[in-house]
């Protein structure tokens, strides 16, 4: 037992020496991860790319851009969170992103073989659905894109236990809960089987235990390979995102890791260094506070802490795990690495 397992390590480390790809693909192989996993994370490929886009909705007088000037890649496999104030253009950019708006300048290109590409989750699940039955609702979606009707059972029951409707296929919509009709909406997207999921506040309307449900869903969907967008106004929901992209007045402020935007541009390692007071967020305060009006007008949300990530300058306030971490850290704790959800805070504190 033991010298096969020495066996199968030196053939490992000798094929990795060699050939590092392939040996990570075999290892996964065996421990039974799928390929398309693999590819995510040694071949970063852009499915999804907005270049120099703006739009003006006709009926606004069709002279003034709602979105402006936004370059956006996202890349095979990454889950995107987009956030920003009320009418920041969140949901516009969503469906300039997903193709139902065309940009009034600027280009967005799709680089995938899946069809459809891309499906969208909206705020409210009644105005996405159509089917009086869950199983009719599923149907619907399928239909339209000329899936066969043995394949359609199959693809729906997946799709309904994957989200926990399993026990719902035949009930009547109207029996739904709101969460399990957004929970339908997410099967009724699975069914097609797009490349990427865009939920566009798709939680705003439901009850803690209900948004927890979509999220775990989404988190899901995300760990099997799928690219996930999720625009919220939730900060608690950003600790789901490998990166932020925050929109102001309709152009893109911000756009990088989670932890960048609760903590400033400040790395780990250099906070656990760093602990003077007068630093916060990769801001000098003083410099923060006496920034110039065109930055208040623009950012006009003056740090309350000291702090000045783009969480503050947009006017969010930073969920608690972000807001102890903080005053930890202005006590001259080491954190590391920085917390953006409450577990990784108890994590960050039973290390101190
Ligand atoms: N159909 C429309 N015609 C004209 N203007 C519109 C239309 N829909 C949205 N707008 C305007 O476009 C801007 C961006 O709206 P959008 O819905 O994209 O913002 P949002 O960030 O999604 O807001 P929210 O957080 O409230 O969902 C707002 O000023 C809004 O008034
Ligand atoms: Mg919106």
């Amino acid at each position: 037992m033991k010298i096969d397992f020495h066996c199968k390590f030196s053939f490992y480390l000798l094929t990795y020496y060699c050939q590092p790809r392939l040996t990570i693909a075999i290892l996964a192989q065996t421990i039974g991860i799928e390929k398309s996993m693999i590819a995510v994370n040694f071949h970063p490929q852009t499915l999804i790319e907005l270049e120099h886009v703006s739009f003006a909705y006709p009926s606004g007088g069709g002279d003034t851009d709602v979105v402006t000037d936004i370059n956006l890649s996202i890349q095979r496999g990454e889950w995107v969170t987009i956030v920003g104030s009320n009418g920041s253009g969140k949901s516009t950019l969503a469906k300039l992103i997903a193709k139902l708006f065309t940009a009034t300048r600027g280009a967005v290109s799709y680089h995938m073989q899946e069809r459809p590409p891309i499906q969208l989750i909206f705020q409210n699940p009644d105005a996405q659905i159509i089917g009086e039955t869950v199983y009719e609702d599923l149907c619907f979606g399928m239909e339209n894109y000329g899936i066969s009707r043995e394949i359609m059972r199959e693809r729906a029951l997946e799709a309904l236990s994957k989200v926990g409707l399993a026990a719902h296929a035949d009930a009547p919509v109207s029996q739904l809960s709101g969460g399990q009709k957004q929970l339908l909406c997410i099967a009724a997207c699975l069914v097609l089987q797009p490349a990427v999921v865009l939920f566009d506040e798709a939680t705003s309307m439901l009850d803690p235990l209900a948004r927890t449900k979509i999220a775990a869903v989404a988190q899901q969907l995300h760990r099997e390979g799928k690219t996930v967008i999720w625009i919220t106004q939730w900060l608690d929901e950003l600790a789901y995102a490998d990166r932020v992209v925050a929109l102001h007045n309709g152009g893109i402020v911000f756009d990088g890791s989670t932890k960048e935007f609760f903590y400033g541009s400040i790395s780990d390692s250099d906070w656990a260094e760093r602990t003077d007071r007068s630093y916060a967020g990769g801001l000098d305060i003083a410099a923060a506070e006496t920034s110039s009006p065109n930055d208040s007008t623009e950012f006009h949300h003056l740090p309350r802490d000291g702090w000045s990530s783009c969480c503050e300058r947009l006017g969010f306030v930073p969920p608690y795990s972000v807001q102890t971490a903080r005053a930890l850290l202005q006590q001259g704790f080491q954190l590391d690495p920085l917390p953006v959800s409450t577990t990784q805070l108890g994590q960050a504190v039973r290390a101190l």
